[in-house]
């Protein structure tokens, strides 16, 4: 049988995309929670609109001690439970001795092998046992972005909902919302960086740069996508 999906109007707000999101799905929904803007502000507003939410992080041992900053903040302000997600010890351990540390760099396909580790089998953990999950992309971010949905339905995880409930808010919005609520904010916005994942991978814009120009810096724009919002 197959779930109605709402389609959110355009003009919804990000509260009534994640109460709908979360109707729909009927059963339980995470933010996967990177420590951006963006899952900072969802923590916010479904905090302050009484929506409960799960919420996990993807610990990929390669993440700026600023990020970890922002995570204190948020356990501090909202007294929030994170269920953090590690990589398996053994593929790790496994790349690093064969590879080495800085593999990402040489190809694609190391880049994509790296981030499978760390990043989309520990999702795919994460998810277990989810109706739903929540994310806070924004169709302005890329090029990969642009036809996102509020609500869609994530086939390759298991047929669960995805829900975004910023889709189309802009940067500047987002910025504005972050300084009038006062929320945590990662210090390496304030040098540069617009989109942060992590630290190798990384790196500040300059301006007139797209948003995500520091990620993956060194490939096109149409591969800069890790694997966790394969479409
Ligand atoms: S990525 O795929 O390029 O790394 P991006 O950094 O734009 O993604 O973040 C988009 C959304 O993916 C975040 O708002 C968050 O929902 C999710 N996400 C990204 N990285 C993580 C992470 N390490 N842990 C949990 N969720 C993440
Ligand atoms: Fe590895 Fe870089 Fe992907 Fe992080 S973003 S998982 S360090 S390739």
């Amino acid at each position: 049988m197959s779930t109605y999906i709402p389609a959110a109007s355009p003009d919804a707000t990000p509260q009534e995309i994640l109460r709908a999101g979360i109707d729909a799905a009927a059963g339980p929904v995470s933010l996967a929670c990177s420590f951006s803007l963006e899952d900072v502000a969802i923590i916010d507003i479904a905090h302050q609109a009484g929506i409960k939410l799960g919420v996990f992080a993807l610990d990929t041992g390669r993440l700026n001690e600023e990020t970890y900053e922002v995570a204190d903040a948020l356990v501090e302000r909202y007294r929030l439970k994170i269920d953090w997600y590690f990589p398996r010890h053994e593929a790790v351990e496994q790349l690093e001795r064969t590879e080495g540390l800085f593999s990402f760099r040489e190809s694609l396909d190391k880049r994509h092998a790296c981030c499978t580790i760390r990043k989309v089998e520990p999702l795919s953990r994460a998810l277990k046992g989810l109706s739903g999950w929540v994310t806070g992309m924004r169709r302005e971010q890329s090029v990969s972005r642009c036809d996102l949905t509020a609500i869609e339905r994530d086939e390759l995880n298991g047929g669960i909902l995805k829900i975004n409930p910023l889709i189309d808010w802009s940067e500047d919005q987002l910025i504005s919302y972050t300084e009038e609520q006062k929320l945590p904010k990662n210090r390496l916005y304030n040098q540069g960086y617009r989109s942060i994942g992590c630290a190798p991978c990384t790196r500040a814009v300059e301006q007139g740069e797209d948003v995500r120009a520091g990620r993956w810096w060194w490939e096109n724009a149409e591969h800069k996508e890790c694997g966790l919002h394969r479409r």
